[in-house]
């Protein structure tokens, strides 16, 4: 370790054993540092069958990540049919705020059910735990500070709000990616719509499965009213970089 990071270290390590010699009583450490914190509703919950587990607090809050990384640790949940573009459009995004100095990653759809969710099929309870799991896992990365893009069909409103009621107000911001599906169709550029036409795929969603519109996103992408064209990724992808700065995202 270089001398400066270990002097660093030493700095950081001797505030935090004078905090803690000052304090009489260790609990009131502890208490204050868990008062840090978002709110009770951020941390602990249902545990389901698990028991003899309580919820151990951190002593470093959300806050003090958020003003290193000057900005807001959110959820930008991008859902709709196959093919609407939220992929491409996440991915534009990212870039974006990259290029503006802020930490953001993608979860992606597809790319998660090659790893964390590969157990996981198309079945209703199984679409129910993979926007489930990537709930949890979207609500870390936010909590850590991160602008989190999640772009997962998530086709149905109970499972997409499940995940909105378990992060803070203003955590979670919908983006509705409302392409027709004809639009899709016609782009179909993993051939799914034309396999799920021919019946070599069961239950896709638009076809032979229910997508659930949001009824309150945050954001809604569209085809343009006025001309009827598609606007283009680098455009919807401004459009919600200015939605971040406009609510405060961003940071000073
Ligand atoms: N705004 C846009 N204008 C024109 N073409 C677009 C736009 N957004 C995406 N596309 C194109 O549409 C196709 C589908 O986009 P994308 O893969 O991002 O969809 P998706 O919603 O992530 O689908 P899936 O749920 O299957 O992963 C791609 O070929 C992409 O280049
Ligand atoms: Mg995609």
């Amino acid at each position: 370790m270089a001398l400066r990071e270990s002097a660093k270290l030493f700095r950081g390590l001797s505030s935090f054993t004078s905090r803690w010699t000052a304090s009489s009583a260790p609990n009131q450490f502890f208490a204050a540092a868990a008062l840090q914190t978002r709110s009770s509703t951020t941390t602990a919950y249902d545990i389901g069958s698990s028991t003899n587990i309580k919820w151990h607090e951190g002593s470093v809050s959300r806050e003090a990540r958020e003003e290193m990384l000057n900005q807001k640790g959110c959820i930008l949940w991008f859902t709709g049919l196959s093919g609407s573009g939220k992929s491409t459009v996440a991915y534009t995004l990212e870039h974006a705020l990259k290029a503006e100095g802020k930490l953001a990653h993608v979860l992606d759809g597809d790319n998660i059910r090659h790893g964390l969710n590969n157990n996981l099929g198309f079945s209703a309870a199984d679409r129910e735990e993979n926007i489930r799991r990537i709930g949890e896992v979207s609500k870390l990365f936010s909590t850590c500070g991160v602008i989190t893009l999640v772009s997962f069909i998530s086709p149905y409103i109970k499972d997409r709000d499940a995940v909105r009621a378990k992060v803070d107000a203003g955590e979670f911001i919908e983006v509705y990616m409302k392409i027709p599906v004809s639009v899709c169709e016609d782009r179909d550029p993993k051939g799914l719509y034309k396999a799920a036409r021919a019946g070599k795929i069961k239950g896709f969603t638009g076809i032979d499965d229910p997508y659930e519109e949001p009824e309150n996103a945050e954001l809604v992408l569209e085809v343009s009213k006025e001309d009827g064209v598609l606007a283009p990724p680098e455009k919807m992808a401004g459009e919600i970089l200015q939605y971040l700065k406009t609510n405060g995202y961003l940071g000073k």
